[in-house]
């Protein structure tokens, strides 16, 4: 739709930050060993089967929010043009307690022109939400990938030009706020605003930096609190489980909070690989946002079954090639996959401070990694293209499956 289509976005902006953790980080994540004792599988030993571990019968798998009810809501991103599917609706309507749109509460659709708003979407998930009982995250409200070029109009040597977008940012977050208002449990406020690379704790290449600097966060974050005084508010971002952008992060909390300003929470994405981080590292995170005081949230878990170099992310070179379904890799891969799964879940049941866990999608026949970092199948999920549940849902809700 713009020149700021956020399929190429994080390529260009992760790069650097994307070689250092993928090649820093190795495989598998605090997996350890597991017991073959529980009889729901009748799996042959791990990576040597050629066809997988055999899965039990979907028809016994329990639901994931009455599984995790006592811990925190499960959440799938979906729009309603997604929700409403069969293969999608069956599975949100069994195992989702959150939904969070996956495209269709952004700047772009929802801010046609200056006071003009496009809520059509947006509310047919509303109403989506509302017929089945699933509560809806609020996603999001500022980002530079969706910021419409009405907001930055205007000649910027105009000594009114700050107060001018100021204004328009927050009328827009204002009318948005207000209009979902007792219709989300909370807002990502602000995503994706830390620097991927230790030349500022910000990210610099916004069109929100650009216009206001920094302080674009603390007017977001009052504005939506002024709208609305007990939805939640968040900031949610990636690679928090990298130390150093993590540290920035929590430079940028420090600040706000230093300042008063309302701030409820973190949101985690943990867009993860088979290999690119642990379920330690991850735990590292949300300990520091629990020494804050801060709500844990994560919100948009897949763990692509590809191990791409930084190159990938930056210049579309280098990428892992497509495994064929069925393949040993493929196999392997999902094994991995599932470990890490249970891993990262076993680490958010044991923080009280994790209230919501989001995966960025609900089954492989629909993930945005399809298109990203490279046009590629890609399996990240929890339940495979037909809609049952995989190896990783297994491991996740039984603690004897071996995957
Ligand atoms: C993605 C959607 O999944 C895609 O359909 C869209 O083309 C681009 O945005 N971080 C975020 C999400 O915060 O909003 C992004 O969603 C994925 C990365």
């Amino acid at each position: 739709m713009s020149n700021r289509m956020p399929v190429n976005r994080r390529g260009l902006l992760l790069g650097g930050a994307a070689t250092s953790l993928l090649a820093a980080c190795g495989g598998g994540g605090g997996g350890g060993s597991y017991s073959s004792g529980g009889g729901t599988s009748s799996s042959s030993s791990s990576s040597s089967s050629a066809s997988g571990p055999t899965l039990p019968d979907p028809s016994t798998a329990p639901a994931l929010k009455t599984h995790f009810a006592a811990n925190f809501k499960i959440g799938m991103a979906a729009d309603a043009s997604t929700a409403t599917q069969a293969l999608s609706n069956a599975i949100l309507v069994k195992h989702a307690s959150s939904i969070t749109a996956e495209n269709a509460m952004k700047a772009n659709p929802i801010g046609v022109s200056e006071g003009v708003y496009d809520y059509s979407q947006a509310d047919a998930l509303v109403t989506y939400c509302q017929t089945n009982g699933i509560a809806l995250r609020g996603h999001n409200l500022v980002w530079h990938a969706t910021a419409p070029a009405w907001f930055f109009a205007g000649n910027t040597a105009d000594p009114t030009y700050k107060a001018t977008v100021r204004a328009r940012l927050e009328k827009y977050i204002t009318d948005v706020v207000t209009h979902f208002k007792g219709k989300v449990y909370c807002w990502d406020v602000v995503n994706e605003c830390t620097s991927d690379d230790s030349s500022s704790n910000y990210r610099t290449a916004s069109p929100w930096y650009t216009a206001l600097g920094p302080d674009y966060i603390e007017y977001a974050l009052r504005a939506a609190r002024a709208a609305d005084p007990t939805v939640q508010l968040f900031i949610n971002d990636y690679s928090t489980e990298d130390t150093s952008k993590r540290g920035r992060l929590m430079a940028i909390v420090a600040d706000l909070q230093a300042k008063g300003v309302p701030l409820d929470g973190i949101g985690h994405q943990l867009h993860l690989s088979i290999t690119s981080t642990t379920a330690a590292a991850v735990d590292a995170a949300l300990a520091d946002v629990e020494a804050k005081g801060l709500i844990n949230h994560v919100t948009e878990l897949d763990i692509s079954i590809y191990s791409d170099p930084g190159s990938c992310y930056s210049s579309g070179s280098g990428c892992a090639a497509q495994v064929t379904a069925g393949s040993q890799a493929y196999y392997t891969a999902l094994q991995s996959q599932a470990l890490l799964y249970r891993a990262l879940y076993n680490a958010f049941a044991k923080r009280a401070s994790v209230k919501s866990v989001t995966t960025w999608g609900v089954a492989d026949n629909h993930t945005w990694l399809n298109g990203f970092p490279i046009t590629r199948t890609n399996y990240p999920l929890l339940f495979d293209t037909s809609g049952n549940p995989k190896s990783a849902f297994w491991a996740v809700v039984d603690a004897t499956f071996v995957p």
